[in-house]
Parts: C-alpha cells; sequence; structure tokens
C-alpha cells in the first residue's frame, strides 16, 4: 500500500464529516453528466460513496452503479449508507491496475478524483474511452474551484505531477483519446468536462467519399505520375492519410457540438475555451500532414534534385506557421 492510500484508509472514518458536500452543486454536476434511467455508470474513486444517492437518483431502480476505490474502508462506509439501493456492486481495485470491462458503460464519472492518476493520464483516460460504451461520457469533475484542488495537491514539486488542468487542455487531451467535448466549465464553484465516444464514420464510408473521388480522378493522358494534389512529377504514399481523416472526423464532431452550444445560447466564455480546442486539435492535425509530406515527398524531391517541390514546402510552412 502506498503513502496515498494508507492516507485515505485512516481517513475514511471521518471523511464525511471533513468533507463539504453541497447537495445543490452535486445535483447541477449529475445533471450536466445527461445520465438517464437505466444507465449502467461507473463511478471512479467513489470514496465513501458522496455521488451515490445522486447516481441512484438519476439511473433509477432500472440501472446499475457500480462504486470503485481502492480504500477498503471507503467502500465499507458506503456499503454502510447505502445498503439499501439496488443495483449498485463495490469494487475494490485500482484503477490503474483494475482490468475494466470494455464497452461496457454509459457514463464513467470521476468526482474529486483525476489529480490522483494525472501522472498517468493517457493510460487512465485511454482505458475509460476504451471501457465506454458507444456513445456513452466520460466525465471529470470537481465540486471545488480548480485553484483549490491544485492547492491541495501541490507538493512542490516542478513542475507538478498533479494538476488538474485548466478545461481547455484537459479538453485537448480528450479529444486527442478519440472523445468529443460537449461541456467543459471551470466556475468559481466547480470544474466540469463531459466528453463522448461518438460514433465515427471511416473515411471510406462517408456517402460523399465516391463523388469527392469522382472529382479527384483525373482523366487519362492527363496523367503527370500521381500526386494528391501536387502537379510535380513524383509519386508518394501518404501513410497517415487515415489518421488525418480520422482527426479531422473528431473535429468536426468537435465543431458541430460547438455549433450546438451557440444555438442553446450558452456561455461565451465555455464556447470559447471549445473554439480553442478545435483550433489545437486543427494544428496538431497539420503537424501529422506536415510530417507525413516531409517523410514521403521531399525526400524524395530533393534525391531528385526537385526544386520546386522543396519551394512548395517552404511556402506551406511559412502559411503554417504564421
Ligand atoms: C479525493 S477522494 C474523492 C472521493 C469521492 N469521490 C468524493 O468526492 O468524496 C479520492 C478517492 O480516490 C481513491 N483513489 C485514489 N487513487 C486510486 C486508484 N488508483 N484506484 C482506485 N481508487 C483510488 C481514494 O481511495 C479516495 O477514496
Amino acid at each position: 500500500m502506498d503513502k496515498e492510500h494508507v492516507f485515505f484508509e485512516n481517513y475514511a472514518g471521518t471523511w464525511d464529516q471533513d468533507r463539504k458536500e453541497n447537495p445543490e452543486v452535486l445535483s447541477f454536476l449529475i445533471k450536466m453528466a445527461g445520465i438517464s434511467a437505466g444507465d449502467t455508470v461507473l463511478d471512479v474513486g467513489s470514496g465513501t460513496g458522496i455521488l451515490l444517492p445522486y447516481l441512484h437518483q438519476a439511473v433509477t431502480d432500472t440501472g446499475r452503479i457500480e462504486e470503485l476505490d481502492y480504500s477498503h474502508r471507503m467502500l465499507e462506509q458506503a456499503r454502510q449508507k447505502f445498503a439499501s439501493f439496488p443495483g449498485v456492486t463495490y469494487t475494490e481495485k485500482n484503477i490503474l491496475k483494475y482490468k475494466l470491462p470494455q464497452k461496457a458503460y454509459d457514463a464513467i464519472v470521476c468526482l474529486n478524483f483525476y489529480p490522483h492518476i494525472a501522472q498517468y493520464k493517457e493510460v487512465f483516460i485511454k482505458k475509460m474511452t476504451a471501457a465506454l460504451k458507444q456513445d456513452g461520457s466520460l466525465i471529470i469533475m470537481h465540486d471545488m474551484p480548480r485553484s483549490r484542488v491544485n492547492a491541495m495537491h501541490d507538493q512542490g514539486e516542478n513542475p507538478p505531477s498533479c494538476v488538474l488542468p485548466p478545461v481547455d487542455i484537459m479538453a485537448t487531451m480528450l479529444i486527442t483519446a478519440g472523445l468529443t467535448v460537449t461541456v467543459a466549465m471551470d466556475t468559481e464553484s466547480f470544474y466540469f468536462i463531459r466528453a463522448e465516444k461518438k460514433q465515427y464514420v471511416p473515411y471510406e464510408q462517408y456517402p460523399e467519399h465516391a463523388a469527392v473521388h469522382e472529382e479527384l480522378i483525373v482523366p487519362e493522358g492527363e496523367m503527370h505520375g500521381h500526386s494528391h494534389g501536387h502537379d510535380h512529377g513524383h509519386v508518394h504514399p501518404h501513410t497517415q492519410t487515415k489518421a488525418v481523416m480520422n482527426r479531422l472526423a473528431r473535429i468536426s464532431g468537435h465543431l458541430e457540438a460547438i455549433k450546438r452550444m451557440v444555438e442553446d445560447g450558452r456561455d461565451c466564455s465555455d464556447i470559447l475555451i471549445q473554439i480553442s480546442a478545435v483550433d489545437s486539435a486543427l494544428v496538431s492535425v497539420g503537424k501529422v500532414i506536415l510530417r507525413d509530406h516531409i517523410d514521403h515527398c521531399i525526400i524524395d524531391a530533393v534525391k531528385d534534385n526537385d526544386m520546386e517541390a522543396v519551394d512548395n514546402l517552404k511556402k506551406a510552412i511559412t502559411t503554417f506557421i504564421k
């Protein structure tokens, strides 16, 4: 058992007295989580089951809730308090080591938990994404402001490893993992981000795909090598096309979510945060294209002394980094 685990075991008995639960804030957070009757929900780092009554109200008796925590005593508290709730299971496991079922949950909620796995964030987010059903949501939330969370977890490290990042950075991490961020809020009384595992349609299956390809087909006789839009004479495969199309599909899903936020009259600062996340995602897809271009086009062009291709690359880089 590591130091932090021992800390929580020792704290379990007095956790509820020390923890100032604000039912209004918790009800609001669960409402924003979009959990419905009959859902299957995983509550990661569930502690003494603070969220359990709110989750139960949302999923009703027809749903299922899994309370997961590595602290035996924390879970014992939850079990004692809410023994009468049907459909609740208690899993005493370290989330980083536990083999979660795949595509099993409609929602995974993490209340006041993220800083405890911040050092392993990529692994954690990937694992949670795999455990979500299609259209399921990962919700990372705190019923206190981010500044207070970070003050509590400040261990004097430089750079600190257990921080709760601003929502735009968190959004970018979630988008990179393949999720679509639908709500992101950082206020004086809470931090909330919801990311959904949206169905993504592979490029090949886009209905417009065939039409687009028809437009791109160059009639025989006009062929001048093959060139993904280049007009110099090299044939060079772009190995990252599929990855680029996947990223662009996610970005366009994210943009649709922003359009909905604007239509719904959502707070401008929330919308700007989302726009900045899309902006970062676009820059990173641009980098993939640039790297692919350098790897597969420019090396050949330099070998063949094709200065036109090299000049074109210079222009593209200048535009990209402007
Ligand atoms: C700050 S408490 C939050 C408890 C509860 N969600 C709340 O808001 O009252 C963090 C909880 O995460 C649990 N925890 C920390 N690291 C964990 C891990 N790797 N796996 C499972 N549980 C963990 C701790 O035992 C503790 O109960």
